[in-house]
């Protein structure tokens, strides 16, 4: 074929018959030439032939290869949308109240289980706890159950310790199940799967059927994925609810602390008050003429129950504000009210021989705010401020329009405060490393309870202050809106008694 032998087409003949192959030599000639013809073909049908059986059986093999990779899509992506759903439910659930409930129910949906729990480790006790919002399961002390690690009999609590899957096809005839919980549960599959945190387990879930032979090694692979990925959120909510438990406890200890430190302060103030009254008629001599000892003993007696009743009205004052009450706001004239503070200010300044002055700007907007409590702030800075100044110093009290607000600052040339304890004067009960140098007693309340107040009026508090040469205390607050109701005439006295050095 083409100028190539493909083949050899022989006759013989027997004796006898000598002229016989003579005689039809042609038609062996043409019927060589005609198998050519076929030969030419013959390959390539055999060709496609066999081809068309290869083609037959890749096809075969890749459409069970395509069945099989389709299954596995399938059922991926059965495990992502699942994951999804639980990641997703626990995002739209940022209290985290209700996680576990919607990570059950998600499962036993996915897997057309019937009942689905978490049970949690107790440290405390030890015990494995079934979880409240378990599907399928009633929320009642019955079904809840608790068991105790050392209960080896149970397959969650091996599950938990050995960290293996565990999966029986009948609970209720399965040796290596307490039947007890099983017919409690009226389950007969039972797939159970550890819960662990970075290698540490926390717990076990637990996912049942109500049909024998139920869950398959499928099943097995999908739950613990779905414990792998879920036991961080598992733990979250746990870690959350007893987190919301003891805040609970802790807000219930502070509000019973609140109650007590004002109650013990309203029952020393009323002595002190009467303490107070009594001495000043005493040593006014309405009682009776008095020797000058006796005069200058019972002005110490008094100094100290000053000190005492002020002391009492900082803490009172700075529960009162830890506690949020309401502060009242007013459309308030700061002027009127930084006059009245350096009038009452000013006999402990004349005793030091320390000059107050006042510089306000004319035409002061009113601010928003309540005077009881600005008058506070502004008592407290000029407290401060002389009784850390030196003998013979000047306080200058300057009110200005700044912006959306008023600010006053009460500058001092007294002792300054040391640039180490500059960040911590705000904090309550903390006071300065040379207060001692004017001899100036005091608690460390005023500016805590100053940054309060500002911060209740919206307001800013700031200071400058350089050790040896003196403070300047800032604090603004907005002014007052239209229409915003007007305080009271400026009243005599905020406090009775006067404290601080
Ligand atoms: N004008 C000031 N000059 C220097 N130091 C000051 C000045 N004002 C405050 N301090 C420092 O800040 C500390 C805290 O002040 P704060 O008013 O809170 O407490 P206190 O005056 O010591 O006591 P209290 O006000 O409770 O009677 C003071 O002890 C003092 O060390
Ligand atoms: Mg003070």
């Amino acid at each position: 074929v083409r100028g190539r032998v493909w083949g050899l087409l022989g006759a013989a003949q027997s004796e006898g018959a000598e002229d016989l192959l003579a005689l039809h030599a042609g038609a062996l000639d043409e019927l060589a030439a005609h198998l050519d013809g076929i030969a030419e073909r013959a390959p390539l049908l055999w060709e496609s032939e066999r081809s068309k059986a290869d083609l037959e059986g890749g096809l075969d093999a890749t459409m069970r290869r395509l069945d099989e990779t389709n299954l596995q899509l399938i059922r991926r992506a059965r495990e992502v949308r699942t994951l999804h759903e639980v990641t997703d439910a626990v995002s739209r659930n940022p209290a985290q109240t209700g996680v576990l409930e919607a990570i059950v129910s998600i499962v036993a949906r996915s897997l057309e289980a019937d009942l689905a729990a978490f049970l949690l480790l107790d440290d405390a006790t030890g015990e494995l706890v079934t979880q409240p919002g378990a599907f399928g399961l009633a929320n009642d002390e019955g079904s809840l159950y608790r068991i105790s690690l050392s209960n080896e009999q149970s397959s969650s609590v091996r599950v938990f310790k050995t960290g293996e899957p565990f999966l029986t096809a009948d609970a209720q005839n399965d040796p290596k199940v307490i039947a007890h919980y099983a017919r409690l549960w009226r389950c007969h599959s039972v797939l159970a799967v550890p819960l662990a945190v970075e290698g540490r387990r926390i717990g076990v879930l637990r996912v049942g059927s109500f049909k024998k032979n139920y869950f398959t090694s499928e099943h097995v692979d999908f739950v613990s994925l779905i414990a792998e990925e879920a036991a961080v959120l598992v733990e979250g909510a746990m870690l959350s609810r007893r987190l919301a438990e003891s805040n609970r406890r802790l807000a219930e200890m502070n509000r019973i602390k609140d109650d007590f430190v004002s109650t013990v302060s309203h029952e020393f103030k009323t002595p002190l008050t009467s303490i107070l009254g009594f001495l000043s008629v005493i040593i006014d001599g309405d009682s009776g003429p008095l020797n000058d000892e006796q005069k200058r003993f019972l002005g110490i007696v008094r100094g100290s129950a000053q000190r005492l009743s002020g002391l009492v009205s900082d803490i009172l004052d700075l529960s009162k504000l830890e506690g949020g009450m309401e502060m009242e706001a007013v459309s308030l004239d700061l002027g009127a009210l930084a006059r009245r503070a350096i009038e009452e200010c000013d006999w402990k300044a004349a005793e030091k021989g320390v000059k107050l002055t006042l510089e306000a700007s004319e035409q002061l907007p009113n601010v928003s705010g309540s005077e009881r409590w600005l008058g506070v702030v502004v008592e407290n800075l000029l407290t401060n401020a002389v009784k850390f100044s030196r003998q013979g110093g000047t306080v200058a009290l300057r009110l200005a329009h700044k912006g959306e607000g008023v600010q006053v600052s009460v500058a001092d040339a007294g002792i300054g405060i040391p640039e180490a304890d500059q960040a911590r004067i705000f904090e309550k009960f903390f006071r300065a490393s040379n207060r001692d140098a004017t001899g100036a007693p005091g608690t460390g309340l005023g500016l805590a309870i100053c940054r309060h107040i500002v911060n209740r009026h919206g307001g800013r508090i700031w200071f400058e202050s350089e050790e040896g040469r003196g403070t300047t205390f800032h604090f603004v607050v907005p002014t007052a809106k239209a229409g915003e109701p007007a305080g009271r005439p400026p009243a005599a006295t905020r406090r009775v008694e006067t404290h601080g050095g």
